[in-house]
């Protein structure tokens, strides 16, 4: 079995990984009965939880327990206008390579990828054109070398509205929540009574009619983002009042500069020395880091992950400078994060398109401006559920079974119940009367088949940090045991503690050497 093959030493592969997560049921291809469809999945029964976890811990922290923050949830379809005015109709497009002699189409900086193994991030199409001459690369369907590029493709999915079908009902799917924010940006900073500086938070599903969908979740058509529009006065874009905090924070650093000079290895820097250095911008930096120190906080490996900045032909219309937030996948240093400086161009459009007032009364100056985004935090769901899976995955030799080290707080199953025998009644109604109390509070998972080995290993596999056993001495003594993933160790906990005893370790208030 493939899961065997992977020690600590030796990291999955992506096709490895959605093998384990279709057999444990985190993440199924979707319609498979049907033959699959291209670019779409569906979560499965573990896979939820650990999706809803991963976007609760994120609106927890960068919503909930900031008074710089509020959230809203815009619709999927919005008014057409909305992407002619973000620039999304005109811009948001991919270069084609096209065969001339077949016809067929895909996306030229994946073939050069692929087949000649070179980096193509930031070039335009002249020179991914030149690319598809200089290395003779070949269409996959028919094998001839008349590869040229075609037409861009625009992402957005169209849909029509009502009944109709001619051109007047044409709208798109988004293929960012960010829009919805910029045009209801004066309603929420009125009803929240928002001051400067203030973001706004969204997350949901966005949509994009990817050419070439592909290393499983990680490049789909309809995926999910939680995104952060961080709105400050035109005048104090320069300096950001949180930056300190992260001072000292180290992060792995690919500058601009370093790729021009031809280097694509990342350096160490404190966040001070980049200030220092005028490497990027304090507000850019704080969230940088920020976002980084959310990450590792539930799991993501710090060696995994990496700062890069876009170079100049790369960036998106609306960006004055990006720095993506990568994370080393087997596939190579891809985005993870990427959080833009959008300055005021997305709030400009549709001052301009709608001909409606989006300003801000600045009551300090009493005069109204034009907020500049300095930073947008866009976060992929599926992709951080990748990486937290990525980093969590152990095949461990002497327990010959994956272990999941899940982070408590993200685990799927928080606690699993057994009795210790399924043979014994009275063992089997006092564990499902401990589990029938836990599940109040807890996502709880009970269990009497199979030894109790077989039974501790597929809680590993599926990330449970905790599995409490009812056995014989609980009849008389009211005690449970209660087994530690990481460690197996296992402690006696007093039933009528246990749901205390799990908030505090769940919580992180106690590691489970202290209970
Ligand atoms: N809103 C930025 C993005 O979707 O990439």
């Amino acid at each position: 079995m493939a899961d065997k093959q992977v020690g600590k030493e030796k990291r999955l592969t992506i096709d490895e990984l959605a093998t384990f997560c279709k057999r444990k049921g985190f993440v199924y291809p979707n319609s498979e009965i049907y033959g699959g469809m291209s670019g779409f999945f569906d979560y499965g029964p573990l896979g939820v939880e650990l999706k809803n976890g991963i976007k609760q811990e994120w609106w927890k922290s960068h919503v909930q327990q900031r008074a710089d923050m509020v959230g809203m949830d815009g619709s999927i379809i919005a008014h057409p206008k909305v992407w002619e005015a973000s620039g999304h109709v005109a811009n948001f497009t991919d270069i084609m390579a096209k065969c001339g002699k077949c016809g067929n189409s895909a996306r030229a900086d994946h073939i050069i990828e692929d087949k000649a193994k070179v980096a193509t991030a930031g070039l335009n199409a002249q020179q991914l054109g030149e690319l598809l001459v200089k290395h003779k690369l070949k269409c996959a369907r028919c094998g001839s070398d008349q590869l040229r590029i075609a037409q861009p493709f625009n992402l957005m999915f169209k849909t029509t509205i009502g009944p109709s079908e001619g051109s007047e009902s044409v709208a798109y799917l988004r293929p960012e929540t960010a829009q919805l924010i910029f045009a209801n940006f004066r309603l929420v900073q009125e009803n929240a009574r928002m001051k400067l500086p203030f973001g706004i938070a969204q997350v949901g599903k966005a949509f994009r009619n990817e050419i070439s969908p592909r290393d499983f979740l990680f490049r789909c058509r309809e995926f999910e983002q939680m995104e952060i529009e961080y709105f400050v006065h035109p005048n104090k874009i320069g300096s950001c009042p949180y930056v300190a905090e992260f001072g000292d924070y180290e992060l792995n650093v690919l500058t601009s500069d370093m790729q021009k000079k031809g280097s694509n290895d990342h350096k160490r820097m404190k966040v001070s020395e980049m200030l220092d250095k005028k490497t990027i911008l304090p507000w850019h930096a704080y969230w940088l880091a920020f976002e980084h120190r959310w990450l590792t906080g539930l799991g993501a490996k710090a060696e995994n992950l990496r700062i890069r900045q876009h170079v100049q032909t790369e960036k998106s219309h609306y960006a004055t400078d990006t720095w993506d937030l990568e994370y080393d996948f087997p596939f190579g240093w891809k985005e993870l994060e990427g959080i833009a400086n959008r300055s005021d161009f997305d709030l400009q459009q549709h001052i301009k398109v709608s001909g409606k007032d989006l300003s801000y009364f600045d009551p300090e100056t009493n005069t109204k401006i034009v907020p500049h985004v300095v930073a947008e935090p866009s976060l992929g769901v599926d992709r951080t559920f990748l990486v937290f899976l990525f980093d969590a995955y152990e095949y461990d030799v002497k327990r010959e079974n994956v272990v999941l080290h899940i982070h408590p707080r993200l685990a799927p199953i928080k606690a699993a119940v057994f009795p210790l025998l399924s043979n014994k009644d009275e063992l089997v109604a006092a564990a499902k009367k401990v589990y029938d109390e836990l599940r109040q509070e807890f996502n709880c998972f009970y269990d009497e088949n199979g030894s109790i080995g077989r039974r501790y290993a597929r809680m590993d596999e599926a990330g449970t940090p905790y599995c409490i056993t009812v056995d014989f001495d609980s009849l008389q003594k009211h005690d449970v045991t209660i087994r530690d993933r990481d460690s197996t160790q296992q402690k006696r906990v007093k039933i009528k503690e246990l749901s205390s005893v799990l908030q505090q370790l769940l919580s992180g208030k106690k590691n489970f050497g202290e209970i």
